[in-house]
């Protein structure tokens, strides 16, 4: 974190404090915790991989800023949001000057240019997941296959990116690394998946960011989808009504999936996404590294936050 901020030198004063904010109130820093795990499988530079490991975190931090725009969300990590307290301008700078330091840590101390060709394909799959979902908003006939489709862009692509990067800068053959690639992408489908549904189950101050926002914003997670796809017309006129949708309007469609158990059909396909993560984890060399990477993806099926 430190070495993120010791990047931060934008010619205003304003988005540079808010970005040194944003970055230390306290994200999870899974993306950098898994690319400096399969990075440990080898004896590595030990320097370069915390600056790489930066840079996904910074890659990740980027997008939450421009996705906090989009989402018309005004918190984050417990804080207000930049667009919240500076407007949508700053917010867009600030995202955009993430999205430098990220490629300037990654050109600086990246050893091979594959590493920044990964980046470009997995930002360029990170904004078609989230163009889809655009597309499907309001879309109360979209179907699972479409969500994890988005899914797998928005927020798959960069777990396997960061396991990637992780993995092949550390040391390890191609053929590792795009291993490491396929479970990132299973650990980060199944963490969507977990968040969307604590989106439903869990509070603004627990998430330190708002929920049940995405039902109005007409975005329908797993929850919603897998509880609506036998029994659409009961869902169709509370979720018409879009942004104005009352808090009575949500908790009626929250007592809906509840009683079509959409939490329960969408935590048993996080469960696969796990399993099939800890299978491919199990084919890696037994070290301290695989342990922790086992470790860490079983307790994310399990977070509260
Ligand atoms: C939030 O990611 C965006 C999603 C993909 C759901 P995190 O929950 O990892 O965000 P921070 O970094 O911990 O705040
Ligand atoms: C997170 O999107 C993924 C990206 C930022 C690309 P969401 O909108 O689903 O995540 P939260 O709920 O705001 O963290
Ligand atoms: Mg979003
Ligand atoms: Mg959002």
């Amino acid at each position: 974190m430190a070495l993120i901020e010791r990047q931060i030198k934008p010619d205003n004063t304003a988005v540079a404090q808010a970005l040194v904010q944003l970055i230390n109130a306290g994200g999870k820093l899974l993306r950098p915790a898994y690319c400096l795990l399969f990075s440990q499988f080898k004896a590595t530079d030990r320097q370069k991989m915390i600056a790489l490991a930066a840079a996904v975190e910074t890659l990740h931090t980027a997008t939450l800023v421009h996705d906090d725009i989009i989402d018309r969300a005004t918190t984050r990590r417990g804080q207000p949001t930049i667009s919240a307290t500076f407007g949508p301008d700053v917010a867009v700078y600030a995202g955009d000057y993430l999205f430098v330091v990220c490629f300037k840590l990654l050109a600086n101390y990246a050893s091979s240019l594959r590493s920044v060709q990964q980046d470009g394909t997995s930002m360029e799959r990170i904004l078609n997941g989230e163009l889809k979902q655009m597309a499907t908003r309001y879309n109360t006939a979209i179907t699972i296959d479409q969500y994890l489709t988005q899914v797998s862009g928005k927020t798959g692509q960069l777990f396997a990116l960061s396991c990637f990067i992780g993995a092949y800068e550390g040391g390890n053959t191609w053929q590792f690394a795009k291993q490491a690639e396929t479970i990132g992408m299973d650990i980060g489908i199944a963490f969507q998946l977990l968040d969307d549904i604590l989106d439903y189950t869990s509070t603004p101050k627990t998430m330190g960011k708002p929920v049940h926002e995405d039902l109005r914003q007409g975005v329908y997670s797993a929850p919603l989808i897998l509880a609506m796809s036998e029994h659409r017309t009961e869902f169709q006129q509370l979720l018409a009504k879009g942004n104005e949708m009352s808090a009575d309007d949500i908790d009626q469609v929250l007592a809906l999936i509840s009683h079509y158990d959409g939490i329960g059909a969408a935590r048993s396909m996080a469960k696969n996404h796990t399993a099939a993560a800890l299978k491919g984890l199990a084919t890696l060399p037994a070290t301290p590294a695989r342990t922790a990477l086992e470790a860490l993806t079983r307790q994310l099926l399990t977070r509260e936050a």
